[in-house]
């Protein structure tokens, strides 16, 4: 691990150029990187060692999703590439997710294993249609819970969900948050956001925050504002 920051910056870019000109603004011990399935599909590993190599811890954003023998080979071809925090899908299922955590217990620094829950794209129309009739939080709860007990280290969370999962799941449990707006960003397509301060304070480990560091004219100072914030 190479930074103790809670702040992980999406790498919401569609070309490494275009990564790297933000990633040279950067410090790696102030902040950790997400990558996610565009940039990933475009670039591949290379752009993970090239990351790793300027001294930033990698998120791996590929919520593997599959068969648990094929998510277990991803997971520790992750483990391989080095990446400090890699995801799956909950929905995948309690053998999967335990197939994953076993394959890289041997590992002896191994990424954090992440499990997400509910995509917040999902609305009740749309859980209904896939045969989930319960309330998204109802899901979210129960497949966090699977997830804990499943061996994963946390799950990805809207900032609606961090106190319900605080207050059920294991004070190790963590919880990545994105949908982080400081009051001096613009929301721009996120509806259910919250401060970093208040997500922190609801008992989030990390936030994922894209634009309001990414589109800033200084992504440094944007950074520094939202450290100020956390530390006051
Ligand atoms: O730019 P912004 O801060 O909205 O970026 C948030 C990041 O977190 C994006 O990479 C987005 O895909 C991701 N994310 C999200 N909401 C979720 C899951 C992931 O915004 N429920």
């Amino acid at each position: 691990m190479k930074s103790s920051s809670p702040i992980i910056v999406a790498l919401d870019f569609p070309s490494k150029k275009q990564a790297l000109e933000l990633v040279e603004k950067l410090e790696p011990n102030r902040c950790r990187l997400k990558v996610g399935k565009e940039i990933f599909t475009r670039e591949g590993p290379q752009l993970v060692e090239e990351l790793q190599k300027r001294g930033f811890d990698v998120f791996l954003d590929l919520k593997y999703h599959d068969i648990p023998n094929t998510v277990a080979a991803a997971c520790r071809a992750a483990a391989d590439l080095g990446v400090w925090m890699v995801n799956v899908h909950a929905l995948g299922g309690q053998k999967m997710m335990e197939t994953a955590a076993e394959a890289l217990s041997s590992y002896e620094q191994r990424p954090q294993l992440i499990a997400v829950t509910i995509l917040t794209s999902m609305g009740s129309e749309d859980l209904i249609k896939i045969g989930l009739p319960e309330s998204a939080e109802a899901n979210v709860l129960s497949l966090a819970k699977l997830a804990e007990q499943s061996g994963m280290d946390g799950v990805v969370c809207s900032p609606k969900e961090v106190t319900a999962l605080r207050a059920s799941r294991g004070a190790d449990f963590q919880l990545v948050t994105p949908g982080i707006r400081p009051e001096w960003a613009a929301k721009g397509d996120q509806n259910r956001i919250t401060t970093p301060a208040q997500a922190i304070e609801m008992g989030s480990n990390y936030l994922v925050i894209g634009r309001p560091i990414t589109g800033a004219d200084n992504p440094m100072d944007a950074l520094a504002k939202i450290e100020q914030e956390l530390a006051s």
